[in-house]
């Protein structure tokens, strides 16, 4: 044999080789894949694998589909809504996004969120949210509309952040009206009001000897100018203090002392309805960072209920203590009580519980919401526990000084 023909023999030797290779390791496989599917030969694995490219495209086509029609829908929202990636750059924006933030339409997707927003303060908002989970504000946007927009952004449990924008700005607008107006109209309200009171004030004085008629009914008049004037004056309050125009004049507060002196301001008018109100109170607590003129304002609001919704006599508590970084102050009354549905709705604005319960004594419906917006404002908490028929407790919160306070 000459050399050509033993190359060539080797060569032969070497495919042969190789195909029993492919051969051994495409069987290797097909059992491989027999195993993972459990079909029972070749031909049963073929139809798996066929099918299961078909599904993969279906399945691919359905996630197009749902994208599209995702898209569609934000399209249709009013509300702004942005996705960012998790380094924070746009994937996607919707229309009203655009609008709200006065960018050309399509521009901001791919931009980082500060390019895209024009504005620290929603890019802020966003990173918050990524950093831990949720995050809220309210911005007014620096463009020619102005336009005030709420900002809720949270982190999407797949990847990247969620944000969702509304225009609020008509709806803060009218908030405004309603508070100029409502303080316009006290302020308008307060002076006649001065000049009745001070006259039905002359008229009892002068009538002191007409008839018994004419004394009871001026002195109607003198009742009724004073409810008139309290209602004006929780009014111009509520506004003031809802508009965020009252300052607080903060100081270290001992609600101890506090209590002792609201206690004493209103044990009188407690008498006159046989209620005697008592105190519960250690020696002294760590003081509250606080307006010690709307607290005291609180303390008498809830006393002056207590009394109020407390017809039948009996005992009315007053209690301070201190607990984990917090002072509790609570008023405990024996009176007719607050219904379960109710509880959480006295606070609203002008909300009375059944008006025909309390004929003759209920007021505005103001001093409790007046008492929570103060209590708020110093960075603590106000509710009512009741069970209806016997008695109920308002009980206040406020952090101690240096633990998260008002701001100074
Ligand atoms: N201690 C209480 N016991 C029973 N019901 C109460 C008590 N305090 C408040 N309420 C109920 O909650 C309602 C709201 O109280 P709030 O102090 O806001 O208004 P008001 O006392 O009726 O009027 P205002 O305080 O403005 O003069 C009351 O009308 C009453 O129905
Ligand atoms: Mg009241």
């Amino acid at each position: 044999m000459d050399s050509v023909e033993i190359l060539f023999i080797v060569a032969l030797a070497v495919l042969l080789g190789w195909s029993v290779a492919v051969a051994i390791s495409r069987g290797r496989a097909i059992d491989r894949l027999r195993d993972a599917t459990g079909a029972s030969d070749a031909d049963d694995v073929e139809r798996m694998v066929r099918k299961a490219i078909e599904d993969a495209d279906d399945a691919r086509w359905h996630a197009e589909q749902t994208g599209h029609d995702t898209d569609y829908l934000t399209e249709l929202l009013t509300a702004g809504v942005v996705r960012l990636k998790d380094d924070l750059t746009v994937e996607f924006a919707n229309s009203a996004a655009h609008v709200m933030l006065e960018r050309k339409p399509g521009t901001m997707a791919g931009r980082s969120a500060l390019e895209a927003f024009i504005d620290a303060r929603i890019e802020g908002i966003a990173r918050s949210a990524m950093e831990s989970g949720s995050a809220n504000g309210e911005v007014t946007v620096r463009s020619q509309s102005g336009a005030t927009v709420t900002v809720r952004a949270r982190r999407s449990p797949v990847a990247g952040v969620w944000l969702v924008l509304e225009d609020v700005s008509e709806l803060r607008r009218l908030q405004r009206m309603r508070a100029e107006f409502i303080d316009n109209l006290s302020h308008e309200l307060r002076t006649p009001l001065t000049t009745i009171s001070l006259l039905a004030e002359t008229a009892a004085r002068d009538a002191e000897s007409a008839s018994p008629r004419l004394r009871d009914r001026i002195s109607k008049i003198e009742i009724e100018t004073g409810h008139l004037t309290q209602m004006v004056n929780e009014l111009l309050d509520l506004s003031r203090i809802e508009s965020g125009t009252v300052q607080l004049m903060l100081d270290d507060v001992d609600l101890v002392r506090l209590a002792r002196n609201t206690a004493e301001r209103l044990r009188l008018f407690a008498e006159r309805q046989g209620l005697t109100i008592d105190l519960d109170v250690p020696d002294r607590v760590s003081p509250v960072r606080g307006d010690e003129d709307r607290l005291g304002q609180v303390l008498v609001n809830l006393l002056h209920n207590a009394v109020k919704f407390s017809p039948d006599g009996g005992r009315i508590v007053v209690g301070v203590r201190e607990d984990q970084g917090e002072v509790r102050v609570w008023v405990r009354d024996p009176g007719i009580g607050v219904p379960y549905a109710d509880l959480a709705r006295i606070f609203e604005r002008f909300y009375k519980v059944d008006r025909a319960r309390v004929r003759g004594r209920g007021g505005t419906g103001l001093g409790l919401s007046i008492c929570r917006h103060v209590v708020e404002s110093h960075g603590g908490r106000i509710w009512a526990e009741s069970e209806d028929g016997s008695g109920s407790t308002f009980i206040l919160v406020l952090p101690q000084a240096g633990q998260g306070g008002p701001v100074e």
